[in-house]
């Protein structure tokens, strides 16, 4: 339903046209502070639909203009998507007074402008993580209604076999007591430390580890590849970010996508 009504909402300013300063457009997009880009501007570096503009005072439509700064094309996102390769060592929140948080990774391009990460893993566990400032959609996807399925790349200690196999398929009773949804385990090598892929539908705290601890077996890596067909961008190493492309946005926008761990 949300997604549905943000998506009415950008095809809405699509057909009646948004203005704002452009100034503001361009401090918005990252292209600096406001006064840095009065300096862009005067200098004649900005362009609108192919004219060069000096006043940052200048009305541009947020998605039909075509704005240029250092003869690269900005193009006007009301929000922020990213993602992020998390490395193992820094936790998924905004922020801490002891720990290194995701956010810190981030360039100051992007900080103060209520970044947060959608879901979280632990501070051991690498991988895909999505952060926006889009509450509203970071409320929607972590409904825990949803199941959409999350892969993950784990080592394992000891061999992986039927039973393993059989009791994933079936949900694995926790130390809590609750049965997992039924998940699925692909052996990748098996040996002293065996290597699986893992697939959830769910995001219990500790999930994958506290399945395998049900199973007498100990998690000792994790990488989470994937989330539905939002997949991790191989390109990006540790701790390396990248917005995230239209049809990607257009991936968590889905009714039944959700990042609820
Ligand atoms: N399962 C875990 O045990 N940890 C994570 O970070 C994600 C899933």
């Amino acid at each position: 339903m949300a997604a549905q009504i943000l998506y009415n909402t950008f095809k809405d300013r699509m057909k009646v046209g948004v203005y704002l300063r452009l100034d503001r457009y361009l401090a918005n997009m990252g292209c600096g502070s406001r006064s840095a880009v009065k300096k862009l501007l005067r200098a004649g570096q900005v362009t609108v639909n192919d004219q060069i503009i000096r006043d940052d005072g200048y009305r541009v439509a947020e998605l039909q203009d075509k704005v240029t700064c250092w003869g690269e094309v900005i193009r006007y996102r009301e929000f922020i998507y990213l993602m992020l390769n998390k490395p193992a060592g820094v936790i998924s929140a905004t922020d801490d007074d002891r720990e290194r948080t995701v956010l810190d990774l981030l360039d100051p391009k992007y900080r103060n402008k209520g970044i947060f990460p959608v879901g979280r893993l632990d501070k051991d566990t690498e991988g895909l993580l999505v952060l926006t400032n889009n509450g509203e959609l970071g409320h929607q996807l972590l409904t825990p209604r949803k199941h959409v399925p999350k892969y993950y790349l784990a080592r394992v200690t000891g061999a992986v076999g039927p039973d393993d196999f059989a009791a994933f398929r079936d949900g694995v009773l926790l130390d809590d007591g609750y049965r997992t949804l039924p998940a699925e385990l692909e052996l990748l090598q098996s040996g002293e430390l065996s290597e699986v892929r893992v697939i959830i539908h769910e995001g219990k705290f500790h999930q994958i580890k506290r399945m395998f601890q049900a199973l007498d077996k100990k998690v000792v890596y994790l990488k989470r590849i994937a989330m539905g067909e939002l997949c991790l961008d191989p390109a990006l190493e540790l701790g390396e970010y990248r917005e995230l492309s239209d049809e990607e946005i257009a991936i968590l926008m889905r009714k039944d996508f959700s990042d609820n761990g």
